[in-house]
């Protein structure tokens, strides 16, 4: 198969098509046969639940090409779960995890040519998406779904890559609410961060650091992506309702033990944020990007780390992607190796 012609290594994270995506619909209580499409396009009806109330989730995660030409899947296991949570908290019909690897194997195989070549620093991100697509004008759950997977070769998410970004604090908005949906990868939470988002972009930050809804005090994420701090030879991350459960944090978290770290899972207090000696924001689209500057747009207190990424931000950063490639020993079991 002839790879697509595309600059491998300078993408961006941006959607482009490629030639197949999967569908499968929930119709009577249950699954249908997995089909295969070539249209970029979705029919509905105008009063699905997914357009009017939000009933919509999605996952997020990435194949890589390895030197022995064999594309691997990271964690897919992971994202089947939070998607069934995601579909429990927004009462979506939850897709099996069966389902959901024949899905995102399929779609990967399909568009095996847009698998970006092993060393470009390059992947294919997966997007499986399930929607409320049963017609309803009053606020209840549809009674039938559609569960879809694409994929689109992508690049870094930061344009600045692994460049150390800065980051502000605005505390005129929430993402999510402690006992909301902030939780679950659901459409409704990127929405309510486009204002504070672009504004960040607008005002010369890659994200916004959202802090918790009810008091204010402490780190929640970083945008589409979960916060970190290292100092003392540990890798700090905050517990909080209201964030994503970042399978990246998951995993960062078992390489930092795995280079002889604590970790700590712990609120982290604003305060706090003086002591690090690095920070960073982690996620499948995010990787690991070191932030070097924290703004806090309504108090004017700035902490900074550096333009350069820390070596502990450097050593994990390289260290996931190795097992994501296949360049190192894949010891956690994380990797579905694939037979294209
Ligand atoms: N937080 C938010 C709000 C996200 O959208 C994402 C992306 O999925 C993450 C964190 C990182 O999660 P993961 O590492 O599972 O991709
Ligand atoms: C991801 O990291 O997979 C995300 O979903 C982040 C963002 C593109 C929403």
């Amino acid at each position: 198969m002839e790879l697509a012609n595309l600059d491998w290594s300078n993408l961006s994270f941006a959607y482009k098509d490629t030639d197949y995506n999967v569908r499968c619909y929930y119709r009577n209580g249950q699954w249908g046969e997995l089909e295969v499409s070539s249209s970029n396009q979705i029919n509905m009806h105008m009063a699905a639940t997914t357009l009017h109330y939000g009933q919509e989730a999605f996952e997020g995660m990435k194949a890589f090409m390895g030197k022995d030409g064999k594309v691997r899947i990271f964690r897919w296991e992971e994202n089947a779960e939070r998607l069934i949570r995601s579909a429990q908290g927004i009462m979506l019909a939850e897709v099996p995890k069966e389902l959901f690897k024949k899905a995102i194997t399929r779609a990967v195989e399909l568009n095996r040519r847009f698998v970006p070549p092993h060393g470009t620093g390059a992947s294919l991100y997966i997007r499986p998406l399930l929607i409320g697509t049963g017609p309803r004008v009053g606020v209840k759950p549809a009674d039938e779904y559609l569960f879809m997977v694409f994929v689109t070769p992508v690049g870094p998410y930061f344009k600045e890559g692994f460049s150390p970004v800065k980051v502000q604090i605005a505390r005129d908005v929430d993402r999510a609410a402690p006992l909301g949906t902030g939780k679950y990868k659901v459409g409704g939470n990127y929405a309510a961060s486009l204002l504070s988002g672009t504004r960040a972009h607008d005002e010369g930050f890659a994200a916004c650091l959202y802090l918790d809804a009810v008091e204010k005090k402490y780190i929640d994420e970083a945008g589409p992506a979960n916060f970190f701090g290292i100092k003392n030879n540990t890798y700090v991350t905050p517990k909080s309702d209201s964030i994503l459960p970042s399978i990246t944090n998951k995993s960062l978290q078992q390489i930092a033990k795995d280079m002889g770290m604590e970790v700590e899972v712990r609120p982290i207090p604003v305060e706090e944020l003086p002591e690090f000696d690095e920070v960073g924001a982690c996620g499948t689209a995010a990787v690991i990007s070191p932030i070097r500057e924290i703004q806090d747009r309504d108090t004017g207190k700035v902490y900074t780390y550096g333009d350069k990424p820390g070596p502990i931000s450097t050593k994990m950063y390289h260290k996931l992607q190795a097992i994501q490639t296949g360049d190192e020993e894949d010891k956690h079991g994380w990797v579905l190796k694939m037979d294209v």
